[in-house]
């Protein structure tokens, strides 16, 4: 990966233990087989990725996602698929409603620099992206979201299908070119999501029968978190939009991941022992985010070569763990930390430190943090 090296000259080529604490690193070994499982999972099966960008939120690895064959980038928010756009790295897909006339502007100009698709569940958001790209000579494909499950955003099959025939209303601009959902309320071990995803599939058939009843155009079914990834090909899905799966975290780090998968670390270290049974390392909800654990699991992140240790709370400068007693460690001891949830915890830093082997190779700007817009 060609990491930037400006800036991080007393840090490159040195080992992740001399990184000034706290840190975000990424294994870049990790990170590698991470995107080039998921990118043969969908050659094999004729599945176009598009990974969520809002998990690392750089330009190095969206690089790294498209030369191994992701057919485009999602993002959620408007200045995220700007930044994207502009470095080059589209096509990309907007996957949160752009509402708004600062979002409908941004997204024009986006669309004149690369090919757009925006996932919409309402013509109040669909009717002046429409009008704004044709007013500037521009189009951006549309896919209607479905709320298969999460309850969050998205229509049922029939609402789905009043909508796409008025958005064909609308004299152009935006071009219906099928569906999208996102079944993010199935997460946990892949035996476990698997009925989920069953019912996924039949909301997505009845979504299909429907449009095709209209004579819509849904060539394009957009859906695929990582918890349902290895599951896409059981579904009517052509697309696929996982995000975590590049980096992972704890929350993510089961079956058909694992632990040792997780590319994203937090380097800390202890600096109070004076609690008995406590110790105390800097990495608190500034660092970690205040991210919990995933049903069954305790603690703020998981520690695997500290198995004493438990990260019971979090203040904003420090994670407050216990320890066993008989525990060994000592103030200025390092701790690696896994975190509970990857894409918060990045979105604190201004960048990530690329490492091979334990030493570091470069850093990696989170350019797209804060681009909430
Ligand atoms: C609409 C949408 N699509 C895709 C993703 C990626 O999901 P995951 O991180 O589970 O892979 C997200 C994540 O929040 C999302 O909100």
């Amino acid at each position: 990966v060609s990491v930037s090296t400006a800036g991080a000259e007393t840090s490159v080529g040195r080992s992740v233990a001399e990184l000034e604490t706290p840190a975000l690193t990424i294994d870049l070994d990790r990170l590698g087989a991470n995107i080039a499982r998921a990118a043969d999972y969908a050659a094999d099966h004729g599945l176009g990725l598009y990974p969520h960008a809002k998990t690392h939120k750089t330009l190095e690895i969206a690089a790294l996602q498209r030369q191994a064959g992701a057919r485009g980038l999602t993002v959620a928010k408007s200045r995220e698929a700007e930044i994207y756009a502009e470095a080059g790295l589209g096509p990309i897909l907007v996957h949160y409603p752009p509402v708004g006339p600062p979002k409908v502007e941004r997204l024009v100009r986006v669309a004149a620099i690369a090919p757009l698709t925006l996932a919409v569940d309402s013509i109040e958001a669909a009717e002046p992206l429409a009008a704004g790209l044709r007013g500037a000579g521009v189009e951006a494909e549309a896919l209607i979201e479905v709320d298969v499950g999460l309850h969050r955003t998205g229509l049922d099959p029939a609402r789905a299908v009043d909508l796409a025939r008025q958005i064909e209303g609308l004299g152009g601009g935006l071009r219906v070119a099928g569906l999208s959902c996102y079944p993010g309320h199935l997460r946990g071990p892949r035996d476990e999501v698997a009925p989920g995803v069953e019912a996924v599939s039949d909301l997505l058939g009845d979504a299909i029968a429907r449009f095709d009843a209209a004579g819509i155009r849904r060539d394009r079914v957009s859906g695929g978190s990582t918890a349902t990834l290895f599951l896409s090909h059981l579904t009517p899905m052509t697309e696929l939009r996982p995000g975590n799966y590049a980096l992972l975290d704890r929350a993510e780090a089961v079956d058909p991941f694992s632990v040792d998968d997780c590319a994203l670390r937090v380097q800390a270290t202890v600096v109070s022992r004076s609690v008995p049974g406590r110790a105390v390392l800097d990495c608190g909800s500034k660092t970690l985010s205040e991210a919990g654990p995933r049903a069954g699991l305790a603690g703020y992140g998981a520690a695997p070569a500290r198995p004493e240790l438990e990260i019971e709370a979090l203040n904003e400068e420090h994670a407050i763990c216990r320890v066993d007693a008989g525990s060994a460690l000592t103030v200025g001891d390092r701790v690696e930390v896994i975190p509970n949830h990857a894409c918060t915890c990045v979105n604190l830093h201004d960048s990530l430190w690329a490492v091979r082997g334990g030493v570091v190779e470069g850093e990696m700007r989170v350019v797209a943090r804060g681009a909430v817009g």
